[in-house]
């Protein structure tokens, strides 16, 4: 009897210990953009909150900046457990769902208050399970801002805009959007963007001011037009495999700062999206043109036909529901 005490002793004392010296669960988180940016202080927010509240259970790696993997190749390496969170734009979903293509078509969104409405819909939050049966979990949404053109040369009407090649990502309805202007779009990697525009090879890009900003397109730039034409926006995303196979106090702590960064990163790209078009303007390094409400319209009137083509791998209901959201 008394040698069972003990033996059970042993064995529990094994146990305890063994649950205090375990590894902690390590989340690598990779993006590609500066860490001054909405989706970089999101992920820094994130680790300090995680490892605040979680300490010792969970470590949070943080690699901004493409340092561990590009956009494109993020989604591949979360599926074989190289990375477990990562939070790409909203137009590289295209190999696991054709829906998140809504998010790209031109003149959707009038501003990010109507992104905003849309994504905390019911329709805004079904899209978050778009790509669960590729084994990809959607867990939040996070807003950079609206889309600005940048060219070699000024552009105010559609026109302006042809035979000229614009770096886009990876996405079918941006380079629609593009051929639409009878422009040339060329899908690249977030990390290569300045250089193409440095070296020329690209006459142009369309991004968000902090982009414009953080990655400093603007000083290989020398016209931005404000145009408003789409939003950028991201998708915090993990592995099935990986979210399920956490301990349910630990999942729930985990989404819960999630939670709370993100909602930090939107604060950020709010104001980010008026404070980096600032510093753009006083930067004096490229001209920022305000487009006339007539020549908008013809922007709008050119770009708009996409919605059409792309309407059968979205879904009517869906456009129209995102529609709606600008009343
Ligand atoms: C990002 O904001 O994550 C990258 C956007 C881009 O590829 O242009």
């Amino acid at each position: 009897m008394k040698y069972r005490l003990l033996s059970m002793l042993a064995v529990s004392v094994m146990v305890l210990a063994n649950a205090v010296l375990a590894d902690p669960i390590v989340i690598k988180f990779s993006h590609v953009v500066a860490e001054n940016t909405p989706k970089g202080q999101m992920a820094n927010k994130f680790k300090a909150l995680v490892e605040e509240r979680l300490a010792g259970k969970v470590k949070v790696e943080v690699f901004p900046n493409s340092q561990l993997f590009g956009d494109n190749k993020v989604l591949e390496a979360m599926l074989l457990g190289d990375v477990q969170m990562a939070a790409p734009s909203l137009s590289k979903f295209k190999r696991y769902t054709k829906k998140l293509q809504l998010f790209d078509l031109p003149f959707l969104f009038n501003d990010l208050a109507a992104v905003e409405k849309f994504q905390q819909s019911p329709e805004g939050q079904q899209l978050l399970h778009a790509t669960e049966k590729k084994g990809i979990i959607g867990l939040g949404y996070l807003h950079n801002g609206m889309k600005q053109l940048s060219a070699s040369k000024p552009l105010r009407v559609p026109e302006d805009a042809r035979k000229l090649k614009f770096r886009i990502m990876s996405s079918d309805v941006l380079a629609a959007q593009f051929k639409a202007l009878d422009a040339m779009p060329l899908k690249k990697p977030f990390s290569e963007v300045f250089t193409l525009l440095q070296t020329k090879a690209i006459d142009g890009q369309e991004n968000t001011w902090s982009n414009i900003y953080s990655k400093k397109f603007f000083e290989v730039q020398p016209y931005i037009t404000e145009s408003n034409h789409g939003v950028l926006d991201y998708m915090v995303v993990t592995s099935a495999e990986f979210w399920n196979g956490l301990p349910d106090d630990v999942r729930a702590e985990v989404k819960k700062a999630l939670d709370e960064a993100i909602a930090l990163g939107n604060k950020v790209a709010y104001e980010k999206s008026v404070a980096d078009r600032q510093a753009i303007i006083d930067s004096g390094r490229s001209e920022v043109i305000t487009l006339k409400p007539e020549e908008r319209a013809k922007w709008v009137a050119v770009m708009k036909p996409v919605w059409k083509q792309f309407e059968g791998q979205i879904g009517k209901e869906l456009i129209d529901a995102a529609y709606a959201a600008n009343q």
